[in-house]
């Protein structure tokens, strides 16, 4: 049997994941996870970079392989693990910052941004951010890192990094390419019309996983519209092609194409489009609600899992190691 390929990636450990990550990061793993051999993370270190104070960190990391494992990752097939719990990492970020330029790094689009927002607080670890990010691919020796267009630059770098080690020492790394989806992704935009759904910008424009039957009937019959269309078979704008798109998730094919028909005969009335999909996407919701509160609450078998992955990533992190201090001479 042919050996599948590495797959890397890091989930931010922000807590409550919305819509946007669901259809945009979390059912693409859960996609790959037949068809390769993946390696999903909690990025817990990387947090310290903005919030150095983890006294909230531990519940936001368990609620996020909660969350996962409730969208449908199986901790039996893919290494899911917390990147603390991997301190081979640690090592090969060092090394890879002998190979990292200052310069480089000042020049990342991320970190002018984080210097921009946290003026008092630029630390080193913010600048070598893209440095970590590539020991957490490289100590797999990943092949594919799926990431969206904001990552793309540090996964950039991330290849940049292992060539230069390779040339220098011994060829240990294979180039990591960045995993597209290309039109297969669904993009959620934020209800209030204004980009993307995402946590930071308006609470109340953005679908938590975690929302209750109650807030997300309130979230959706505030969701913006307009007096509708006044011509037959108009183009739609954004905020109403959204409200088609989260039904076309969400509700059956014959709720989907009455209101479709609706508004391209200038019938539609988004009240009661909005009461169906409010209905529909409590049934979307609900299950994965009540499954990711059932885990994040059996904290043994939290526990279980993420030994478990640990177990996985070390072990393929250590020849790793091996590999890179054999390079090296060091042993
Ligand atoms: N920087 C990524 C983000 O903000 C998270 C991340 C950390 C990551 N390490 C990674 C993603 C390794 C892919 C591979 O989303």
């Amino acid at each position: 049997m042919m050996s599948k390929e590495v797959v890397v990636s890091g989930i931010r450990p922000t807590g409550f994941l919305h819509l946007g990550n669901y259809f945009g990061a979390m059912r693409n793993y859960v996609r790959m996870q037949d068809d390769y051999d993946c390696y999903f993370f909690v990025a817990d270190q990387h947090s310290l970079t903005t919030h150095p104070d983890t006294t909230a960190l531990r519940n936001s990391v368990l609620r996020v392989l909660a969350e996962n494992i409730a969208c449908g990752l199986d901790p039996d097939k893919v290494a899911l693990y917390v990147q603390s719990d991997v301190p081979e990492t640690a090592e090969l970020y060092l090394y890879l910052n002998m190979l990292a330029y200052k310069g480089e790094l000042e020049k990342t689009v991320t970190f002018k941004e984080k210097v921009r927002l946290q003026p008092d607080n630029v630390n080193a670890g913010l600048l070598t951010y893209p440095v970590l990010m590539s020991a957490d691919i490289l100590i797999q020796r990943a092949v594919k890192v799926p990431v969206g267009k904001d990552q793309e630059q540090h996964l950039e770098m991330a290849r940049n990094f292992a060539d230069r080690f390779n040339n220098r020492y011994t060829e240990v790394f294979p180039l990591p390419q960045p995993f597209n989806f290309g039109n297969t992704l669904t993009k959620i935009l934020s209800l209030d019309g204004n980009g993307k759904m995402s946590k930071s910008e308006n609470q109340m424009a953005t679908i938590y996983l975690a929302d209750e039957d109650e807030m997300i009937r309130k979230k959706i019959m505030k969701a913006k519209t307009d007096s509708g269309p006044v011509e037959a078979n108009a183009v739609k704008p954004g905020y109403i092609e959204n409200l088609f798109t989260l039904m076309n998730i969400t509700s059956d094919t014959a709720t989907i194409s009455k209101f479709e028909q609706d508004f391209n005969t200038c019938i539609i009335r988004y009240g009661d489009m909005k009461k169906q999909l409010a209905e529909d996407m409590i049934r979307f919701i609900t299950p994965i609600r009540e499954k990711a509160n059932d885990i994040q609450n059996d904290q043994a078998y939290l526990d279980k899992i993420m030994k478990q992955g640990a177990a996985k990533a070390r072990a393929r992190a250590s020849e790793t190691l091996r590999l890179v201090r054999k390079a090296m001479r060091f042993s």
